[in-house]
């Protein structure tokens, strides 16, 4: 049996309504996208394989996995791992997590003076409690002083090397204290390029629906600058209802793509009016799965740790499909290529794309956390001086990098 001819054509099928969205080129500086499409970063997910496997499909911007600041000015071997990019991919995209502000610009100077990315976002949505406990991620917003000071100098830098700079934000800590509007106004007024707001809450972490209304009230608060929506795009239809309903300038996916690669493809048809969907039999995606091993084994240099991190993606990939308990447990555990050519074939491989039940939502989910944040953070919009001293420190023991 042949294996995965790279980019072999899926089987394809009709949407019953086909709708076409009339969205212009998405600008970064002088970077343009034809599709207003983004890979959302996602730690152990989006590395340079599971990166040009999706850009394979179809056009968009493809964000790496995000890379903490301070590893990677301090050049540890797995933060320059994470910002590797390969030479087929067209704008390398940098994602960075950081909390103090000196280092993040050291470390965005480092990423522009070296030439290492087309492209950085800073990350302000994560809701890890070990990162909101330290002020980081979806916690830092809150503190006006310290964003500003933080995205001040990360676009200086930036900027100096025309780089485009972009944030991508959650709408706050919880209910009751919302951010997302003046964080937004305040990124458009330090000049950032482009705002993804992931409109959940950090305490709602992936539970729940992310609240489209609030991108459409984002969307109307800065009319000035490039809004990206972001949470709970399982489809093409969704990202079309996703602009429909909110009128953001682009779409940002990150959980619909785990598993599900070629939905780049059935974007950029949507995009284009186009009533074509992939609709992968179990054959086609036994063949994006051994080519996603492929790259893996490229990206890691390694056998067995390519396909390591090949095995989180089994659930996602066969969701849906006839496959049976053999093969499922045997690819958890594969650690050979021969091995996992073995149990593809035993695949029924002309079985059909199986319609619904490889539908729909995949990935986290979860149930709302309460907010661990850094004692009395809430109190006040500003740092105080036990803050002051804590965000020095923040960065030293965050995973990422
Ligand atoms: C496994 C996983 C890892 C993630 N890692 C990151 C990250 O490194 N940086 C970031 O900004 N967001 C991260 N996110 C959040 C996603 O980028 C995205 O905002 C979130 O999943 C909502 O979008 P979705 O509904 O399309 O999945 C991660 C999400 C998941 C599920």
């Amino acid at each position: 049996m042949t294996i995965a001819s790279p980019i072999a054509p899926l089987s394809t099928g009709e949407t019953d309504h086909p709708v076409k969205l009339t969205l212009p080129e998405l600008r970064l500086r002088d970077l343009r996208f034809a599709s207003p499409v983004v890979l959302s970063p996602m730690a152990g997910i989006t590395n340079s394989a599971f990166r040009r496997l999706c850009a394979e499909y179809g056009d968009g911007l493809f964000v790496c996995e995000m890379v903490t600041s301070r590893a990677l000015v301090e050049r540890t071997r797995e933060s320059m791992r994470i910002i590797k990019h390969h030479p087929a991919e067209r704008v390398r995209s940098v994602q960075l997590y950081g909390v103090e502000p000196n280092t993040v610009r050291a470390a965005v100077r480092m990423l522009v003076e070296e030439g290492r990315a087309d492209h950085i976002d800073l990350n302000f949505g994560c809701p890890a409690p070990k990162v909101t406990r330290k002020g980081g991620g979806s916690a830092l917003p809150w503190k006006i002083d310290l964003f500003q000071r933080l995205l001040t100098g990360a676009v200086e830098e930036a900027h100096a090397g025309n780089v485009p700079l972009t944030v991508k934000v959650r709408k706050g800590i919880d209910d009751d204290h919302l951010t997302y509007i003046e964080t937004g106004k305040m990124a458009r007024d330090v000049g950032v390029d482009a705002i993804a707001l992931h409109a959940r809450t950090m305490n709602q972490h992936y539970s729940g629906h992310a609240d489209w209304k609030a991108l459409a009230r984002f969307r109307e608060a800065l009319p000035d600058i490039p809004v990206i929506g972001n949470g709970d795009i399982f489809s093409a239809e969704d990202a079309v209802e996703m602009v429909e309903q909110t009128g953001v300038d682009g779409v940002q996916i990150g959980r619909g793509v785990q598993g599900k690669p070629w939905l780049f493809g059935d974007l950029e048809a949507a995009l284009n009016g186009s009533p074509v969907r992939y609709r992968p039999t179990l054959g086609d995606v036994a063949g994006v799965f051994r080519r996603h091993a492929d790259l893996l084994i490229e990206h890691f240099e390694d056998e067995f740790r390519g396909l390591q991190d090949l095995r989180k993606h089994v659930a996602w990939y066969f969701k849906g499909y006839e496959v049976g308990g053999e093969v499922r447990s045997g690819l958890a555990r594969v650690s050979a290529l021969d091995e996992l050519d073995d149990l593809l074939a035993k695949l029924d491989w002309d079985a059909p794309y199986p319609g619904r039940a490889a539908e729909g939502t995949r990935g986290r989910a979860g149930s709302p956390k309460r907010p661990h944040l850094p004692q009395n953070w809430l109190d006040s919009r500003y740092l105080n001086d036990e803050h002051k001293a804590m965000i020095s420190h923040a960065e030293l023991d965050i995973s990422g990098g």
